[in-house]
């Protein structure tokens, strides 16, 4: 129950999904949560969540391709608590499918999930620096960082990417800062099916379960909270002598 105590984690696209089920397990281990994300409604549901289990968190609307929103986001961090011991980037889109795509929808894909990432952490560095503890960086990537995805070569560009800036900040940070990234597989999340059904949707659900059951070895899809215990880990001084670690929690799917 106690693993974050007495820490403070500032979590993006936390109204939903994997960033909903870190958000509320770092709360149950004690850690005051800031609930960041674009929904505004949504993160104030996780928030109520938090608190009906005798937590702490506050909900902040914020949109990662707005420096701005960044911006103000930890300056009231910094008046609140003067502080952060956790940044956890989650914040992303499946972005558009295919290898022809759109200035648009590249500069969107990019901007969400590669320049948002960045702006997160280097905005988040110097409240780091100013907790006692070793702090920690963590991104959700995927494991489409890690393996070609045919389905989005985009997606996969800015997870690579990612996952790059991560190893890359981890040697930048060290010793103060550890940095590691999560390369999820398929996740049961409102995001696994848009992105399987952006070409069409008819036969989405179906195509999905047919890779699941051919490509993931464990044989199903992963649950949000799954991802939650790896970055709980990857928060907590448990994981105090890992930095630049890629961690695929995927049911297999990189092994093979
Ligand atoms: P989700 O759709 O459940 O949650 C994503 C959250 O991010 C939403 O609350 C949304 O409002 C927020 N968000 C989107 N754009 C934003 C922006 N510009 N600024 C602030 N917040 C924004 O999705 P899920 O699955 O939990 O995704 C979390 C991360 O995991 C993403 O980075 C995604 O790319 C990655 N991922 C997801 C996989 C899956 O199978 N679900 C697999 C591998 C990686």
């Amino acid at each position: 129950m106690n693993e974050l105590q007495n820490r403070i984690a500032f979590i993006t696209g936390a109204a939903s999904g994997m960033g909903r089920a870190s958000a509320i397990l770092m709360a149950a281990e004690g850690a005051t949560v800031v609930v960041a994300d674009l929904n505004l409604e949504g993160a104030e549901k996780v928030v109520a969540e938090i608190e009906e289990a005798g937590g702490t968190a506050s909900a902040v609307k914020l949109d990662v391709t707005k420096p701005q929103d960044i911006q103000s986001a930890f300056e009231r961090v910094d008046e609140q608590f003067g502080r952060l011991d956790v940044v956890y980037a989650n914040a992303g889109t499946p972005g558009a499918t295919g290898h022809e795509v759109t200035e648009e929808e590249y500069d969107f894909s990019v901007g969400v999930n590669l320049t948002g990432a960045y702006f997160v952490a280097q905005s988040g560095i110097p409240l780091l620096k100013k907790s006692e503890n070793t702090g920690s960086i963590i991104f959700t990537a995927s494991t489409a960082g890690l393996v070609g995805s045919g389905l989005s070569p985009l997606y996969s560009l800015t997870k690579g990417g990612v996952v790059m800036y991560a190893k890359a900040l981890a040697l930048s940070l060290a010793p103060k800062v550890r940095v590691n990234v999560i390369c999820p597989g398929p996740i049961d999340t409102p995001m696994l099916p848009k992105f399987w059904s952006r070409e069409t949707t008819e036969g989405a659900s179906e195509r999905l379960d047919a890779w699941v059951e051919q490509d993931i070895p464990l044989g199903r899809r992963g649950r949000p909270e799954e991802i939650a215990q790896a970055a709980l880990f990857l928060a907590s001084d448990r994981a105090s002598f890992i930095t630049g670690v890629a961690l695929p929690v995927d049911g297999g799917f990189v092994a093979k």
